[in-house]
């Protein structure tokens, strides 16, 4: 597996580097990172909650070298696209370099940037599909330029500028995990976050009988942006509400669900349901974690699958693709657990199923999603591997 994994570093190495060579006349410093499975453990980042990622065999790769002009010359193999931005006045823009412009404007607040930059984008993570694209790319970048330029900046100063760009330059108000995850992957773990603290701890996913496959729903999350927002705004009304009664309450990780039920009748209603699963899903991801190290991959899943149920009836972030898809699962031979993964509105379901079932299940559940909303769903039978490398 390992060597399998080389190889393709190696060859698609090579490639950029020699498109690189060819496109800008130089050689070019070259960069990995990932996209991230989250096992559970969903919209807590934000909630100062915990969170179980960890980083895939996706990966979007990066070529980066300096140029004299103060100019971001970009061209992204996935979109056939050659831009040019100055770097003068940097302001956001429409689709994918605006995360690229993002972070050298929040880079530019931390370290001395002076003159341009040539940059090849490539890669295979799927765009709009809960895998962190964005956060790949812009934590590649990111990463990238630190090398470059030797600015000696941490993972976590990264994941930080990541995140601010999302939120400044895409107009995500997301949490840090996505980030984190692609900046500190680990082969064969997890991360346990605490998005408060930022304590971590790498918890190995050590079940050699059982995959982890993602059903892409080929839904993209257009939604995603606006009711994403809103969902923060909502989990934060709660937490205001509450502080009336508990005043030391910071977020809803500090309240318990007897505490939220007991003044219900003060919380609209669906703030209230958006609040009560918070407060679920964290508990979820801290017991869930004790299955995990105890070796109990059935009792893990069957959480997952109440996450599902919560993130569709009281998150209200589902959509009939993915509730289709968890459903179905549910009752495939050899799964142990699956739901909806990430921001929500489509994108994947996470499954994990057992190895020697996963042909199976895949085609199974092709099928029958393709009879269903006649399109073929994209499986990606993926590995936890390490974050963000200099190649
Ligand atoms: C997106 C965000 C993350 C997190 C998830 C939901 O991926 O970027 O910060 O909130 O949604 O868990």
């Amino acid at each position: 597996m390992q060597c399998r994994e080389n190889h393709y570093f190696s060859s698609m190495e090579k490639n950029l580097r020699r498109q690189f060579s060819q496109q800008f006349g130089k050689e070019a410093l070259l960069a990995a990172a990932p996209g991230r499975v989250n096992l559970i453990g969903e919209h807590t980042d934000y909630n100062e909650g915990f969170v179980l990622p960890g980083a895939v065999d996706k990966r979007i790769y990066t070529a980066v070298s300096r140029n004299d002009k103060n100019v971001l010359n970009l061209y992204a193999n996935q979109y056939a696209q050659q831009l040019s931005f100055p770097l003068d006045d940097i302001q956001p823009v429409d689709g994918w370099p605006t995360y690229l412009l993002g972070m050298i404007f929040f880079l530019k607040k931390l370290v001395h940037l002076e003159g341009g930059l040539d940059v090849l984008i490539d890669g295979d993570v799927p765009v709009g599909a809960g895998m962190s694209s964005s956060a790949a790319l812009c934590c590649g970048f990111g990463f990238a330029l630190n090398e470059l330029f030797d600015w000696g900046l941490t993972k976590m100063e990264l994941a930080v500028v990541g995140q601010k760009t999302e939120h400044l330059f895409a107009g995500v108000q997301c949490g840090i995990m996505d980030q984190f995850a692609v900046l500190h992957g680990k082969a064969g773990h997890l991360m346990k976050l605490d998005c408060r603290s930022m304590a971590y701890e790498y918890i190995p996913f050590d079940f050699p009988d059982y995959k982890i496959v993602l059903v892409n729903t080929m839904v993209s999350h257009s939604l995603a942006g606006t009711e994403y927002n809103i969902r923060r705004q909502q989990c934060e009304e709660g937490v205001s509400i509450m502080q009336k009664h508990f005043p030391s309450g910071h977020s809803l990780r500090d309240f318990s669900q007897e505490q939220l039920m007991k003044y219900k009748n003060d919380i609209p209603d669906p703030v209230y349901r958006r609040c009560i699963f918070i407060i679920n899903e964290n508990d979820r991801l801290l017991e869930g974690c004790k299955f995990l190290t105890a070796g109990d991959l059935q009792k893990f899943g069957e959480f997952m699958f109440l996450t599902h149920e919560g993130l569709s009836r009281l998150y209200e972030v589902s959509c009939p693709e993915s509730d289709f898809l968890v459903e179905k699962s549910r009752s495939m031979p050899g799964v142990v657990g699956a739901r909806q993964m990430g921001g929500g509105f489509g994108g994947c379901i996470i499954n994990i199923v057992k190895e020697d079932k996963v042909e199976n299940f895949a085609s199974q559940i092709a099928d029958l999603y393709e009879r269903r909303f006649d399109k073929r769903p994209e499986v990606y039978i993926t590995r936890i591997e390490d974050g963000v490398k200099i190649l």
